[in-house]
């Protein structure tokens, strides 16, 4: 098996909030990220498979790209997260954002790409960073 990983970037708003908490309440947990705020965040996508003897790759890059930005990319680059249609009536965390990103890859990559998603990874800052490999 081989692993490759595939890097985009999205900038997007996002508001941590519980709407089930009031508004103290949601100040005591999530503190200033309550407020509408953005990141310039980046998306790491590696997939795993074996290398095709005919074209010695696992997956051609571009078709993996193209499905990075029509699944996910042209849904959340300058949007507010809270809004996207994979994200609603979720808190819209960056958790929640990896583990939504891998739902609306998983399928689209076994089905067209003769390889398997094996991890999604978000730097939310430099210093912040998820990652999620499935349940
Ligand atoms: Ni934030």
């Amino acid at each position: 098996m081989v692993y490759i990983t595939r890097r985009e970037r999205f900038s997007s708003a996002h508001k941590l909030e519980n709407k089930n908490f009031n508004k103290e309440e949601n100040t005591n947990i999530f503190g200033s990220c309550y407020n509408m705020h953005g990141h310039n965040y980046e998306l790491f996508v590696t997939v795993k498979g074996k290398v095709d003897k005919e074209t010695g790759f696992v997956t051609n890059l571009k078709d993996l790209k193209k499905i990075l930005k029509s699944y996910v990319i042209s849904k959340l680059d300058h949007q507010f997260i809270n809004d996207v249609s994979f994200m609603k009536g979720k808190i819209a965390s960056t958790e929640n954002v990896c583990i939504a990103i891998w739902n609306e890859l998983e399928k689209p990559i076994k089905n067209k790409l003769n390889c398997k998603l094996f991890c999604v990874k978000v730097l939310e800052t430099e210093n912040n960073i998820f990652e999620y490999f499935g349940k």
